[in-house]
């Protein structure tokens, strides 16, 4: 039950607005409260009297007739929100938030939400596979927002294919998972490393690797969601600061180092997803290297080992750490957790499709001190995370 929560469903112009119908009669039930915002198209396939009755509270079809209160009403629903739905969500919707076109009620309460948006898209298959939609699509989960399918079958186009949109009670059990119903790390301390390190080589050049920093990101987003006070320390990347989680950004193996070293003492649970570089250049040069003929070797330090330093000063935390390995995947992975003092490893196969640097989804097997190996299916990254999340809750009680 999510008693009190607010939820503001956007609905668009979709034969599958019928099934938004179910879903907010569905999240009633829940006790949240819904306010429904549907553009003008979706008002040609369900009344606007179908949703104010199913939820209670009136809906909101047009921008500019405000009820006669004070509050503008796209602002206030956009602060008033837990969580914002848009299910199902066009792909005219899907580009307009990736372009940040604010031009009716829904578009412009979501540019102004703070809050976690889930998308679940409804289209032809066609429309759903243009390259445009996908870009849209991975640009806004870049932005942080959630998706939700869409499923495969038969549209209602009279065409088979990826383009359904979920059942509502499927997006319900996400609602309640992800967002609202969850809240069992309430009160837990977590720090969670993520991304790269640079290490320069003179003011423009850096030694680095390929992550992207999105797993750590979204293991401190589910983790924040399950209720801990999450603080992320970051190396470059290109993904959005997320909403309530407290940021650290550095840069090199040695700013990150400092930064975790500080938090470390006060923190329950540390998952270190960073990809820190083991080595450095023994020298940075203060102005640019000029070419010269010849080759031009370089010399390497080691970096500090941060995971093998909290495996030794840990005392109640709880230590998560990954393997990305290309070889020898599992035997690495234990080898690793035994040599750190880890309580949990995440290994993946960095060569394995759909898994590792620069994807949306994984491929994990979770390792327990115990020697207990889970593999977890090919699933995108914030399922991963909650994944490894829900093992960690047995260790953590
Ligand atoms: C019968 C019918 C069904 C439609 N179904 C969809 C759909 O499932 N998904 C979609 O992206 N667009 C669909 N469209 C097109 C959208 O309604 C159209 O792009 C509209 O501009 C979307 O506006 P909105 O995103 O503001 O709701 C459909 C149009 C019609 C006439």
């Amino acid at each position: 039950m999510a008693d009190g929560k607010t939820i503001v469903l956007g609905v668009t112009g979709g034969i599958a607005a019928y099934k938004a119908a179910d879903l907010v009669s569905r999240l009633v039930k829940d006790r949240c409260q819904v306010h429904v915002i549907m553009t003008e198209a979706a008002t040609q396939f369900v009344s606007p009297l179908t949703f104010r009755t199913l939820s209670g509270n009136p809906v909101s079809t047009d921008l500019f007739s405000e009820p006669g209160t004070w509050n503008v009403r796209h602002i206030s629903l956009a602060e008033k929100a837990d969580l914002m739905v848009i299910a199902p969500a066009t792909a005219n919707i899907i580009g307009k938030i990736a372009q940040g076109i604010a031009d009716d009620m829904l578009s412009t309460t979501v540019m102004a939400a703070r809050c976690p948006v889930l998308i679940a898209p409804a289209m032809n298959v066609n429309m759903y596979l243009n390259p445009i939609v996908q870009e849209n699509i991975r640009s806004l989960e870049k932005h942080g927002f959630y998706f939700i399918g869409p499923a495969a079958g038969h549209l209602a186009c009279g065409t088979q294919g990826q383009g359904r949109m979920v059942e509502a009670a499927v997006i319900q059990e996400k609602i309640m998972d992800l967002f609202l119903g969850k809240h069992d790390f309430a009160g837990k301390k977590i720090l969670v490393t993520a991304g790269p390190t640079r290490e320069y080589l003179d003011p423009i050049r850096f030694l680095t690797n390929r992550s992207t920093g999105t797993m750590g990101y979204s293991l401190a987003k589910a983790a924040a969601c399950r209720g801990a006070a999450v603080h992320l320390v970051t190396g470059p990347t290109c993904l959005a600061d997320p909403l309530g989680i407290k940021i650290t950004k550095v840069e090199s193996a040695r700013e990150m180092q400092a930064a975790v070293e500080e938090i470390f003492p006060e923190m329950d649970i540390v998952i270190k997803t960073a990809a820190v570089a083991d080595y450095r250049p023994k020298i940075t040069a203060n102005q640019k290297i000029k070419k010269k003929d010849g080759d031009l070797s370089l010399s390497l330090a080691r970096n500090p080992d941060i995971l093998l330093e909290l495996g030794r000063k840990k005392k109640h935390q709880i230590l998560v750490g990954f393997a990305a390995e290309t070889e020898s995947l599992l035997e690495y992975a234990q080898e690793k957790m035994i040599a750190k003092n880890l309580d949990l490893i995440v290994a993946n196969n960095i060569k394995e499709e759909g898994a590792g640097f620069g994807t949306t989804t994984n491929i994990v097997t979770i390792i327990t001190k115990e020697g207990q190996m889970h593999r977890l299916p090919q699933m995108t990254k914030i399922d991963t995370a909650h994944a490894i999340l829900d093992h960690l809750r047995m260790l953590a009680e």
